[in-house]
């Protein structure tokens, strides 16, 4: 971790004096959730922006945005500027998005390009990130560079995979295995062969709340009788299965009675769907921010991007099953379905941005927690704890 500024330390001390009543070990109707600082102080948020976001395995741009060698996007992780880009032989690449003389900043938009250019003094870099030139670094006209010294002019290389349209990055290098992290939702994926996801189109929302607080209530179907009727009609509270949690990863899901035109009664299937994946729905969170769910005809992708202590941007990706899935008999029931994600997501929003105004109160202090629905938040919370440094 990175040298903490005086503000962090003591923001870090007050965080730590507060979860030390035991909140976060006791059992989950004795215990509670993160205090309200974590939802509020941007000093806290610029903590975690240095620790869960840099420490972590996280998500930083779509592959399908990179579909050609040399796209290029830059993208913002932990507060830093970070680019992802297409190279020939290697896949998606990301680099720390400054130029190693004098730090300009390299790529500022999406683009597609042979090499990065500098535009300060047109030092050049390959796609994969190694120097190639820089014009009159010796002199007027005297361009020649020293071979030896070159690898300290490279471009700064981050640990980066790609799974599947997902491409994350971990700034700190020693977030462990990736494939080992995502192993818990690996297992409930098989039998739904994700190389048939087409990806259809994304909805975007702004949101006048704190990131963990779109995702704490993603995973939580607690709130569905009260606030989704269409969605309670699909499953009702009796069938809802509590949320569990593995590690980093968070998880849920429901086996429904009958499809619905939103959710596998119109659109083609994954293909030798095994039949207890039939009439199915799973959800996911990977900590920190990255959540998708998954159905016989669809996949959803959810990412909360921090902006600052009190507000986030959504992203909500659409997928759909083989190409078949994009014929026009089929923009109807495309149509339906983001339809109906952009309704569920209003009245999420709504509800998140009333927790949000909550947290100015004192009268709430992480919270009293079902012990049947929410054991889920109480290991959020400690995920979050355990990022910033709680010991
Ligand atoms: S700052 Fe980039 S070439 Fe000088
Ligand atoms: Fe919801």
């Amino acid at each position: 971790m990175p040298r903490l500024s005086a503000a962090q330390q003591q923001v870090q001390n007050n965080f730590l004096q507060q979860v030390h009543d035991g909140r976060l070990d006791k059992s989950v109707a004795e215990g509670s959730g993160l205090p309200n600082l974590a939802y509020t102080c941007p000093d806290f948020y610029a903590l975690e922006q240095q620790t869960v976001f840099r420490d972590n395995w996280v998500f930083a741009g779509f592959a399908h945005q990179l579909a050609r060698v040399g796209d290029m996007l830059p993208v913002e992780v932990a507060g830093q500027p970070v680019v992802l880009v297409m190279t020939e032989d290697n896949g998606i690449l990301a680099f720390h998005n400054v130029c190693r003389h004098r730090g300009a900043k390299l790529v500022t938009e999406t683009r597609n390009s042979k090499k990065f250019v500098c535009p300060n003094h047109s030092w050049s870099y390959s796609l994969c990130g190694k120097l190639i030139a820089r014009p009159h670094f010796l002199g007027g006209e005297q361009h020649d560079i020293n071979k030896s010294e070159c690898h300290r002019a490279d471009l700064v290389e981050i640990r980066c995979v790609t799974w599947h349209d997902w491409v994350f990055v971990n700034l700190s290098g020693d977030a462990g295995d990736f494939a080992t992290r995502i192993e818990p939702i690996t297992r409930k994926l098989e039998g739904y062969d994700l190389s048939d996801m087409v990806f259809s189109e994304s909805l975007e929302f702004e949101i006048n709340a704190n990131w963990k607080l779109p995702i704490e209530n993603f995973i939580e179907p607690y709130h569905v009788f009260s606030c989704h009727p269409w969605l309670n009609d699909f499953v009702g509270m009796d069938e809802r299965e509590a949320p569990t949690f593995d590690k980093k990863v968070l998880l849920c899901g429901y086996q429904f009675q009958n499809t619905d035109p939103a959710r596998g009664g119109e659109l083609p299937w994954f293909p030798n769907l095994p039949a207890e994946k039939q009439n199915r729905g799973d959800w996911f969170v990977l900590f920190p921010n990255f959540a998708f769910e998954i159905f016989p005809d669809q996949v959803d992708v959810f990412i909360a991007w921090p902006q600052a202590a009190e507000k986030c941007r959504e992203t909500i990706a659409l997928y759909f099953v083989g190409e078949a899935a994009t014929a026009d008999k089929y923009s109807a029931a495309r149509a339906h379905v983001v339809n109906n994600w952009n309704d569920l997501n209003h009245e999420d929003i709504g509800i998140i941005e009333r927790m949000q105004k909550g947290r100015r109160s004192e009268g709430f202090d992480g919270g009293v927690l079902s012990p049947y629905w929410d054991p889920v938040q109480q290991h959020y919370a400690k995920l979050v704890a355990e990022s910033i440094g709680a010991p």
